[in-house]
């Protein structure tokens, strides 16, 4: 058997592009060839071209039926939050006091961070995502279990200490000094080894003094190639909030801008309530918006508005934000997507919503060439996802006169359900068990 290379026969469909920018951005392969050597993608393409060029007794996995794509990329989730998804609560304020921060707090102890980390890595796979850009909490000892539980799986993952030292309880409040060294020796500890990347953590702007925010834009100045993350304009009355925490500020965006956080490898979780100045100096930066509709509408929050995001250029991905997102799955967060836009007076196709799940959102965490598509070399982390999942599934795609109807019904009904099967670098990761038919 030829060392190291395997294949696997499916329906395929990858991106060099925006379909939103270009006519020729998706790559479709009815009955497709992804070969894999060395975890790495060595050729995608129709199985009557590949299949011959194959050295023989290659291994070909047999997926017919069935579509491969880039394994999803979820740019903002809280992994601590796993155990209050779906809490009640009259919007994000009240919500961050009665849910969040007592959960939170049980991230002291290593072994529970541990157990749960490993539950929501299971629960990502199950869900056909291969990578997430993570917050833990403020506990440095979440960052380690969760980078721990994520390294030994190979998975491709980006974490970091949530930052917060003040408008918190005291149990989760860190200062800007510590939570500052914290950072740099977890940035040491895990930024770069083997799959795992670090991103700075500042909660958001009302959670963090002045200090803090200086100490974070210092270390995101020192380490250029490690993320940052947080959160800005989800809620009007957070943002009334921040802007009067920051009364020099011109907007709430700016208040990170003061302070160095926006930049390449800057993700900003819900950009609801932005304006016109705060979207292109957003894309002037080359920092990218996470849009999280599954939490916007379970919170509240508001409409993100993709019209206005897509004239001033930014990097756009989609995101669960569990707990307050209401899903794990990125189909049911497409589903809700196309949703939003409508209601805002946009149109999503299916195509674009693929995209902004998997390049989109590779381009937005700057991982474009090392996942997020099929390009020779990209490391082979996919999924395979099933149009026959479920009996109405089965029913509405098969009688579609499109790839878009195809695809489009595959996202509003599809969810975990619909993942056959995840990899990464090639690695089976999560195979779907089928249900035991009823008695
Ligand atoms: N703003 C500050 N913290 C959070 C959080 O944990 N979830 C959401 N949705 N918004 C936030
Ligand atoms: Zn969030």
């Amino acid at each position: 058997m030829p060392a190291n290379i395997q294949a696997f026969r499916s329906s395929l469909l990858h991106f060099t592009a925006d379909p939103a920018a270009s006519p020729d951005a998706h790559h479709w392969h009815q009955d497709g060839l992804l070969v894999v050597e060395g975890g790495k993608v060595k050729a995608a393409g129709d199985y009557a071209a590949l299949h011959p060029t194959l050295p023989p007794d290659t291994p070909v996995t047999d997926y017919r039926g069935k579509l491969i794509t880039p394994g999803f990329i979820d740019t903002h989730i809280h992994y601590p939050q796993t155990d209050m998804i779906a809490s009640p609560a009259p919007g994000l304020l009240p919500w961050l006091d009665n849910f969040t921060f007592p959960t939170e707090r049980r991230f002291e102890d290593p072994a529970h961070a541990a157990a749960v980390a490993e539950f929501f890595l299971d629960e990502l796979l199950r869900n056909g995502t291969t990578t997430a850009l993570v917050y833990c909490t403020v506990h440095p000892q979440s960052v380690d279990a969760f980078f721990d539980a994520s390294s030994k799986r190979g998975l491709r993952m980006a974490a970091g200490k949530v930052l917060m030292d003040r408008h918190c309880p005291d149990f989760l409040q860190d200062c800007a000094e510590t939570g500052g060294r914290d950072s740099e020796a977890l940035i040491r500890r895990w930024h770069g080894k083997a799959r795992q990347l670090y991103a700075l953590t500042p909660r958001f702007a009302p959670t963090s003094t002045e200090a803090q925010l200086q100490v974070a834009g210092e270390l995101a100045r020192a380490y250029p190639d490690v993320y940052v993350q947080s959160h800005v304009s989800e809620n009007q009355d957070e943002c009334r909030w921040a802007m009067d925490l920051f009364p020099g500020a011109r907007s709430y965006l700016d208040v990170y801008d003061r302070y160095g956080l926006l930049r390449p490898r800057a993700v900003y979780g819900h950009c609801i309530w932005l304006d016109d100045d705060d979207r292109a100096r957003m894309a002037a930066t080359g920092t990218a918006a996470a849009i999280c509709p599954t939490s916007n509408l379970f919170l509240g929050s508001g409409l993100f508005d993709f019209a206005k995001a897509d004239q001033a250029g930014m990097l756009l991905s989609l995101a669960t934000d569990v707990g307050a997102g209401t899903s794990f799955s990125m189909l049911q967060t497409m589903n809700e997507a196309y949703k939003v836009a409508r209601l805002q007076g946009s149109y999503l196709p299916a195509l674009r919503m693929f995209y902004l799940a998997t390049l989109g959102a590779a381009r937005s965490l700057q991982l474009q060439g090392t996942i997020g598509n099929f390009a020779t070399g990209v490391e082979a982390d996919f999924i395979v996802l099933d149009p026959q999942a479920t009996p109405l599934l089965a029913r509405r795609t098969s009688h579609c006169n499109s790839l878009e109807e195809w695809l489009f019904a595959l996202a509003l009904l599809g969810d975990d359900r619909a993942v056959a099967a995840s990899y990464a670098q090639g690695r089976l990761v999560h195979e779907r068990v089928a249900e035991a038919a009823p008695d």
